[in-house]
């Protein structure tokens, strides 16, 4: 239950985004919409950073950005870091900076938030769905302010899929009858429901429920920690491909993050909830053709042998963080040509293109002129360069580097 006492405050309401907090400015999908949200005339974003001290906060934002290749230096007037942590009470902010900014800003962009499957509920409790209340918290107090929260599909487990009579539409009640299973998931369908008390108490509140966001329409930049990156990287590591039946819903992270901003800076106040993806998928098994044409020398093997390969490299390299957790999560095959397997690693995948519905997404999407770039060659081909591009510049270990040498051998002959 979300504290009685909060509610939204009285006052002029919302004339477009001026003054804007961003939680998660250090991360994958908030690199981006800090990004864009700076694109916009006059705005001015305060990202909520842990750090030890504002300059800190600042070079961490910059780092990320830098990474993603989104920095630019006349950005700098317009980022104020503001040290504080989702998990803590009052974002662990003093009253006076907490009064500060509930008199200023006029817009929470709340993408911030824990995300470890292979942690429980009470791990993600505190930033999940503390911080959520903290944030709604700050909306009820000083001026009126727009809400905009980042969100997951996986509110929906494969339960509420497959009790759905068709697609789950955009305004579907989350129900307590169709509870997710992982505790991340878990955190943000908690955090859902305290939106949808707010929302109820007039605090605008819109939610952006997005599938596994993709790499960069162009620059190719992945989320390190998105599961299909994970075991493409794994599959270039060990030089490695397998066919499965994998399917993904293809949204890059760019047009993720324009259409929230575009959203919310519209000014008409939707509010409610959106499913970001695009409509069309992709085959993993496409992603890793789009390598091999580019000369990785990927020697195809069955899943079984895959699995195995996997394991016996975490075995010997326990450091590879990335690879160790995949590991943890892929189902092991139960003999050589064991084809349950299979199945059960393309059931980790959901291709949210078959389970949800689109119809406010794609309406708004037409009303502000956007549409989603289409999955071809271009596309799929930025990651795989962006790849190359890592090895060129040694950022990829060694095994990489060979497979780069592989590549760049194969692409001469
Ligand atoms: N990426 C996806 O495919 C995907 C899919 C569905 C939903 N989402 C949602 O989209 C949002 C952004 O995802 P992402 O991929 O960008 O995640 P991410 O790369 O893991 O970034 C998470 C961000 O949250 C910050 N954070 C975590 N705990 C915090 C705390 N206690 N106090 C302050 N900041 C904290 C992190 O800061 P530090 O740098 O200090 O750790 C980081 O900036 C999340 O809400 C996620 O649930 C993402």
């Amino acid at each position: 239950m979300l504290p009685p006492d909060i509610s939204a405050p009285s006052g002029p309401g919302h004339r477009g985004p001026r003054n804007v907090l961003l939680t998660g400015a250090t991360g994958f999908i908030g690199a981006h919409l800090l990004h864009d949200l700076l694109g916009l005339r006059d705005v001015r974003v305060l990202c909520l950073v842990r750090s030890a001290s504002a300059p800190e906060a600042m070079s961490r934002v910059q780092a990320n950005l830098r990474h993603h290749g989104l920095w630019d230096e006349s950005f700098v007037p317009r980022i104020v870091p503001v040290v504080g942590d989702l998990s803590q009470p009052g974002l662990g902010l003093s009253p006076e900076v907490l009064d500060g900014l509930a008199q200023t800003l006029d817009t929470l962009v709340h993408s911030g938030a824990l995300v470890n499957p292979l942690n429980d509920y009470e791990a993600h409790r505190a930033a999940n769905v503390g911080g959520t209340v903290e944030l709604l918290r700050l909306a009820g107090i000083g001026r009126p302010k727009t809400v905009h929260h980042l969100s997951t599909l996986g509110v929906f487990p494969e339960s509420a899929r497959a009790r759905a009579a068709g697609k789950i539409p955009e305004d579907a009640e989350l129900s307590e009858a169709s509870l997710p299973t992982d505790g991340y998931s878990q955190s943000r369908w908690v955090a859902e429901r305290l939106l949808s008390q707010g929302r109820s108490r007039g605090i605008p509140v819109t939610v952006y429920r997005l599938g596994e966001v993709m790499p960069h329409s162009s620059k190719g930049t992945p989320n390190p920690r998105g599961l299909a990156d994970v075991l493409l990287q794994a599959c270039l590591r060990l030089g490695l491909s397998f066919e499965s039946s994998i399917r993904l819903d293809y949204t890059p992270v760019d047009h993720v993050s324009r259409f929230v901003v575009e959203v919310l800076r519209s000014n008409d106040a939707r509010g409610g909830c959106f499913h970001v993806l695009q409509p069309e998928s992709v085959s993993f098994n496409d992603i890793l053709a789009t390598f091999a044409r580019r000369g990785f020398g990927l020697r195809n093997v069955l899943y079984a042998e895959f699995w195995q390969a996997l394991t016996e490299r975490v075995a010997h390299y326990p450091t590879e963080k990335g690879l160790a957790s995949l590991a943890a999560l892929l189902p092991a095959p139960l003999g050589a040509g064991d084809g349950r397997a299979g199945e059960a690693l393309a059931a980790l995948f959901t291709d949210a293109t078959r389970h949800y519905a689109l119809e406010r997404t794609t309406q708004a999407l037409n009303d502000l002129g956007l549409r989603w770039p289409p999955v071809d060659a271009g596309v799929l081909g930025a990651r795989a360069e962006h790849h190359l591009a890592a090895l060129r510049r040694g950022l990829a270990g060694q095994p990489a580097r060979r497979a780069a040498r592989r590549a760049r051998g194969a692409a001469a002959r």
